[in-house]
Parts: structure tokens; sequence; C-alpha cells
């Protein structure tokens, strides 16, 4: 499966928290050595601010993310791109 981060940059997802989640992914990827992995891109609003901030991961949207969520997903989708699985 192709390995991507869509993180949603729209004003309601990036001002509730998309500011520093993309800081946080930033440096989750380059200090584990798996930036060039990962596909990380930026999207416009997807009409989803309800439910924000809203990041998809390996196509799956994930919804009302905190950095706690945040990294708990990174280690649940990536852990195994680290250790070569
Ligand atoms: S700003 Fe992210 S869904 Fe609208």
């Amino acid at each position: 499966m192709k390995k991507s981060i869509v993180i949603c940059m729209g004003s309601s997802c990036f001002a509730r928290g998309n500011r520093e989640h993309l800081e946080l992914i930033e440096n989750y990827l380059h200090g584990n050595g798996i930036a060039a992995d990962i596909h990380f891109s930026g999207c416009r609003c997807r009409n989803e601010c309800g439910r924000g901030p809203n990041i998809e991961i390996n196509g799956n949207l994930h919804h009302q993310i905190d950095t706690g969520t945040l990294l708990d997903l990174l280690e649940y989708y990536f852990a195994g791109v680290m250790h070569g699985t």
C-alpha cells in the first residue's frame, strides 16, 4: 500500500491544530529517518471542518486529531516502516 499523509491546510483545521501537527509530522518523519518512504502533502478544506482537525493517513481520513492521537496514529501506521517491515 502507498504510504502517505495528507494534512488539511484549510483555515479551520489549520487554526485548530494542524499548524502544530504539520511540524510534529515533519519532525517525526525526519527524526525517524522515514521521510523518503512516506509521501507527505497538504490539501485544501475538504468540507469536513466540523469534525476537524482532519488528517488522512494511507487513505483513511482521521478526525478530531490532537497531538496525542496523532502520535498514536503515526506509530500505528509507520512503526513497521522503521523496522523494515
Ligand atoms: S478546513 Fe479542514 S476540512 Fe475544512
